[in-house]
């Protein structure tokens, strides 16, 4: 997207000049303003708590933001578990067009495990870290300034015999002593990594401080002009997106971000909002990205349902009331003329149409034809279970929309997960007695589990029912009921958190009927949950490498 959605300058009835908008760059676009999006969804987005995707579901959004465009997509941290590796291979070998980039730290077998996953992608990338804050390199590696240094001499050197592109963060970037951040940026660009990333790994700095810090290094390393220098940031102070622009306006040209801002403890700076920072004050900054702006909402919902991580209503950019003005004057302004009071063009992100693509009546062919147009490419028994779902919904609704689609195919995508599966259940709900739920879940084993409860409210009974069932007693932490559209017959949207031995998992469901996609999304849950306490049991990684979730 090129287009601004901003305004012209004027003047008011006095002769005073309003400035509504910035003017308009009066030089075309050049390479040396162009930001690269390096999109972490994927890596550092995942290691959210509760967060657990599964190959399908990684697959699925890679190839969303090759749609949206990113330049870069960190697959994943391939030595932490047989499935990220596993992962990042298949994002490698299917998804086409941005480089597909791995995570190690700077061991050999880190290094190794990240360019065998990465290697058969068009365009690979080898991302290498270690801590240079005497904090990280005292405390958590113990260790020594000099041995760091070693350590980056060998992890980049051999990151470079098997890859041309190799990244090198120096981890906690923002709390190091500059002056020898320096000599390990030098060691690094001289093995031969060519970009170089500096990331608040902490959320701790602020815009002036961090642009200051790229201010030195490119005074104290003048080879980092000839590099791609990145920016990092987390958000525990709120900041990551402002620090981000800081480092743009100190030179940086990658901006490392994910959808929705998810990622480890308050976040990444988020992608949307960066990109429709950079976007919308084009004119100011003079800086633009390769981003379709218009596959942004999309993707966001897209992460937010498989992800199980809600949306704010009040987010920038992709919340539900981004664009909704409430107040009567604010109406008032917008009918009149809409730049009053929006900066931006809501179908600018993508929250355009939601027209009405098929009803009861239509075949499999017409559904086919549906999804391939929103972009799901889906055959045999993928096509043959959307297209039962689809009539049991259509059955019940009378249109089905885009969303309703989107949602519905994303839905099904969670039925990969391995564990316990709902099978079917019956409630009986009355205004004078307690509620009482049947279930029957399979479980890993190939088996059945029935289970009855009479519980506070129905859902209630249904979830203690599933815990009957499987014989698990996870406690819930979170749970959101939403609507996929508008309207009556709109479809539910369940999210669900719990915690079961110390292991959070999420889960999604949509249906119909609020009961069924509660309990849709509280059996995913407790699937992801078991299959995360299990999978720590048995991962036996090298004795250095972190759990998941702790890195
Ligand atoms: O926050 C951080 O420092 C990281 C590095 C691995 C780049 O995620
Ligand atoms: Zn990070």
């Amino acid at each position: 997207m090129s287009s601004h959605d901003t305004q012209h300058a004027g003047a008011d009835g006095n002769g005073v000049a309003i400035r509504h908008a910035d003017p308009q760059p009066a030089s075309p676009r050049s390479e040396a303003d162009r930001v690269k999006i390096f999109d972490t969804t994927l890596r550092d987005g995942e290691q959210s708590p509760g967060i657990s995707l599964n190959k399908q579901e990684k697959l699925e959004i890679a190839h969303q933001l090759a749609r949206l465009g990113v330049d870069v997509i960190e697959a994943g941290f391939p030595i932490t578990s047989p499935g990220d590796f596993e992962s990042v291979q298949a994002i490698a070998r299917e998804v086409e067009g941005p480089v597909i980039c791995g995570l190690a730290r700077t061991s050999k077998q880190d290094v190794e495990a990240a360019w065998q996953a990465v290697k058969d992608a068009e365009r690979p990338r080898i991302h290498t870290f270690i801590a240079t804050s005497d904090i990280h390199i005292e405390r958590k590696l113990q260790t020594t300034r000099e041995d760091v240094k070693g350590q980056v001499h060998a992890a980049v050197a051999q990151a470079r015999e098997y890859c041309e592109d190799v990244e090198f963060s120096p981890e906690d970037g923002s709390r190091s002593d500059v002056a020898y951040m320096a000599e390990v940026i030098q060691i690094a660009l001289d093995e031969g990594a060519s970009t170089i990333n500096v990331p608040d790994t902490v959320g701790y700095t602020m815009p002036g401080e961090y642009r200051a810090m790229f201010e030195e290094l490119y005074r104290l390393v003048p080879d980092l002009r000839a590099a791609t220098v990145s920016v990092h940031c987390h958000n525990d102070l709120g900041l990551a997106v402002a620090n981000s622009l800081a480092g743009l306006e100190a030179g940086c040209r990658q901006v490392e971000c994910a959808i929705n801002g998810i990622g480890e403890r308050a976040g990444n700076a988020s992608l949307e909002e960066v990109v429709m920072l950079v976007h919308t004050r084009e004119p100011s900054l003079r800086l633009w990205t390769g981003i379709d702006t218009t596959e942004i909402a999309r993707t966001s919902r897209l992460v937010s349902r498989l992800t199980g991580y809600q949306v704010q209503p009040n987010k920038a950019i992709v919340g539900r009331n981004a664009f909704a003005h409430e107040a009567g004057i604010h109406q008032d302004g917008v009918l009149k003329e809409r730049t009053t009071y929006e900066i931006m063009d809501a179908t600018t992100v993508g929250l355009s149409s939601n027209a009405i693509v098929l009803g009861k009546h239509s075949g499999r062919h017409a559904l086919s034809k549906a999804l391939q147009d929103m972009g799901f490419e889906l055959d045999g028994a993928a096509l043959n279970t959307a297209f039962k779902r689809f009539k049991e919904i259509a059955d019940r609704k009378k249109q089905v929309t885009a969303m309703d689609l989107e949602a519905l195919v994303t839905d099904e995508l969670r039925e990969e997960i391995a564990g316990y599966a709902l099978e079917w259940f019956e409630v009986e709900d009355h205004s004078q007695r307690s509620p009482h739920a049947k279930v029957s879940v399979s479980l890993p084993d190939g088996g059945s589990g029935v289970g009855s409860f009479t519980g506070d409210g129905p859902i209630d009974a249904v979830f203690q029912a599933i815990n009957v069932a499987t014989g698990q007693s996870p406690t819930l932490s979170e749970f959101t009921i939403g609507a996929v559209t508008e309207g009556q017959d709109a479809l539910g949207e369940v999210s669900v958190v719990v915690e079961l031995g110390g292991f959070t998992g999420a889960g999604q469901g949509v249906s119909t009927d609020i009961i069924d996609a509660a309990a849709r999304a509280y059996v995913r849950a407790l699937s992801v949950a078991d299959a995360r306490a299990h999978a720590d049991d048995a991962l036996g990684l090298p004795e250095a490498a972190p759990a998941k979730g702790a890195r």
